[in-house]
């Protein structure tokens, strides 16, 4: 199972499966399908995750996988393709804000930080100014060239 770029199909499904991952979704719209990767397993979402871009800084959201699903590698999948996309795209560095899994970040290379310590325009973000709680930890990472040369998603193909 390899993620695949969302499409504009895959809101509806996202947003219901952060739900029930008990993750923000009500800002979601079509403009951030772009940067969104999707794991499908026989005819369902099964996963996803979000990129939002601020210069060479990113936000990392929306990291959810259905719980029939879990445990078995797919999270970390997932993280390592929105990663490889970001430095792909020029992002040096990654933020995120999460209230339910702060360990799993941490054993991946992810490091407390202050919300202060994330620019301007990743604190303008609405995860930063609305979505999140304030309790919400702010975490981050340094992106190294190296990640994306281990590039794990494809786009899908077109028909027409
Ligand atoms: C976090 C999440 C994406 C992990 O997905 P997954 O497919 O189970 O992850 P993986 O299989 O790659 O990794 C599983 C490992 O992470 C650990 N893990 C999973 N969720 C964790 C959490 N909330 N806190 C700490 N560790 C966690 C598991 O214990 C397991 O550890 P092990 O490998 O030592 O057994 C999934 O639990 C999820 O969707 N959670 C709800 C949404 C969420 O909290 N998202 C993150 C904030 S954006």
């Amino acid at each position: 199972m390899k993620p695949e770029l969302a499409s504009a199909a895959d809101l509806t499904k996202i947003r219901s499966l952060l739900r029930t991952c008990e993750l923000p979704e009500i800002d979601l719209d079509l403009g951030h399908m772009g940067d969104f990767l999707v794991l499908r397993a026989g005819g369902s979402l099964v996963g996803c995750v979000g990129l939002e871009r601020a210069g060479d800084a990113g936000l990392l959201r929306s990291l959810a996988v259905a719980h029939e699903r879990r445990s078995a590698g797919l999270g970390d999948v997932l993280m390592r393709a929105i990663e490889a996309r970001a430095v792909a795209a020029g992002v040096h560095r990654l933020f995120l804000l999460t209230t339910t899994a702060p360990n799993f970040f941490a054993s991946r290379g992810y490091r407390p930080c202050s919300r202060v310590d994330a620019p301007d325009a990743i604190r303008a973000l609405t995860e930063f100014t609305s979505i999140c709680p304030a309790s919400a930890a702010c975490m981050s990472r340094s992106l190294d060239r190296s990640i994306s040369r281990q590039e794990q998603f494809h786009r899908p193909s077109t028909s027409t």
